[in-house]
């Protein structure tokens, strides 16, 4: 929960606590110099608000608290005006202030909520798309396997040769771990994206993640015939964010283009993976597909959840991906590509590292 709310607080900015802190300290100097007739104290309802945006649950009911306590001592301190006036204001300062503290909790645990719903919907969609690729990664996982029998077969002759061919066995037995090692990492892999983690909040290298998402895919492009470009950016800055849950929008994007592209009956078909920091506030991931592309009306419509025009499909892929990178700060958009197919990018600001 509270990583979650850590999530939540990407954006908020450092300076925020201290405003707080003056304005309290502001409303409280007004609100003792100026009469009791004056109800300077609502305004500590600004400071419930700012503190939200730094505060875990408990840290806001303080901050509620302190502030009650603080139009409290400022009733007493007060020395000019009516007092059954100021006790009025006092009171109705109190309750503004209570009822602020209690809606700020209630809309924050209903933004947890939410958060936790879109990460269960994503992590189904997840999986999902692992039964779409499920041909793909088991011929993946089969390919270091067999390499793994063919060089054990090796080793095996070069041992009952006559006399035994030593250094020809290592050799096997070291391509054995290799390979062996390989298929640990691709199963590895998988366990991860289908791991059902609650959101983190982490600096990571975009270019590894995206790497390592093709490599998922490796199979599903070569089955399809479809030739793969990357153009990744050396020097990229490194992503501040959910490592799985961006991992998944690439995966959703690459598969995406990879079946517009294979339903082409004749044409290039070629696909083309870029990462970019153009803009250097942001960094940048586009798919650049030669299917039938999207016509201008159903640019934006393909982010809306169900909207599909594959027969198995959900619909849901592209919408939880625009779901995840705004969540990110990011957004998400599709252009048409030349001569055809469609260019989906998403782009994430470059923020400063804040470690959870
Ligand atoms: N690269 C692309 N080229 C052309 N059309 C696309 C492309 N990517 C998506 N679309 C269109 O957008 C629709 C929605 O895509 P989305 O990924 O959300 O769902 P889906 O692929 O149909 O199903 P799933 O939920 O299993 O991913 C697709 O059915 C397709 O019509
Ligand atoms: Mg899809």
């Amino acid at each position: 929960m509270k990583r979650i709310s850590h999530f939540l607080a990407i954006n908020r900015l450092s300076i925020l606590p201290l405003t707080a802190t003056i304005s309290a300290i502001a409303i409280f100097i007004l609100d003792t110099v100026t009469d009791l007739e004056i109800a300077a104290a609502v305004f500590y309802v600004a400071v419930v608000l700012m503190s939200v945006s730094f505060c875990q649950k408990r840290g806001v009911l303080l901050v509620g608290a302190a502030c009650i306590v603080l139009t409290i001592l400022s009733y007493f301190l007060t020395r000019s005006g009516s007092p059954q006036a100021g006790l009025v204001n006092c009171v109705i300062s109190i309750a503004a202030i209570a009822a602020t503290t209690y809606l700020v909790l209630k809309i924050d645990s209903a933004k947890v909520a939410v958060y936790e719903a879109r990460a269960q919907l994503a992590h189904i969609a997840r999986v999902t798309t692992f039964g779409e690729l499920t041909a793909s990664i088991a011929h993946e996982v089969n390919q270091p396997l067999a390499a793994v029998v063919t060089n054990g077969n090796a080793g095996l002759r070069w041992l009952t040769n006559q006399p035994a061919n030593i250094e020809k066995t290592k050799q096997t037995l070291e391509r054995i771990v290799r390979e062996a090692n390989r298929a640990g990492e691709i199963v590895g892999r998988i366990r991860n994206l289908a791991r059902k983690a609650a959101p983190q909040n982490e600096r990571f290298d975009f270019n590894e993640t995206v790497l390592e998402t093709i490599a998922l895919t490796l199979s599903e492009i070569q089955r399809n015939h479809v030739s793969l470009n990357t153009e990744l950016q050396d020097d990229l800055p490194s992503v501040f964010g959910d490592r799985i849950q961006l991992q998944q929008v690439v995966l959703n994007l690459i598969v995406n283009a990879i079946e517009a592209t294979a339903a082409m009956e004749d044409g290039p078909h070629d696909l083309l993976v870029r990462t970019t920091n153009d803009n250097s506030r942001a960094v940048s991931f586009s798919v650049h597909d030669t299917g039938a592309g999207l016509e201008s009306n159903k640019l934006n419509r393909v982010f809306d959840a169900f909207y599909t025009t594959r027969p198995d499909g959900m619909g849901m892929g592209l919408a939880i991906s625009r779901s995840i990178v705004e969540a990110h700060g990011g957004r998400i958009w599709a252009t048409p590509n030349e001569p055809r197919g469609a260019i989906f990018r998403f782009e994430l600001p470059i923020r400063e590292a804040s470690v959870p």
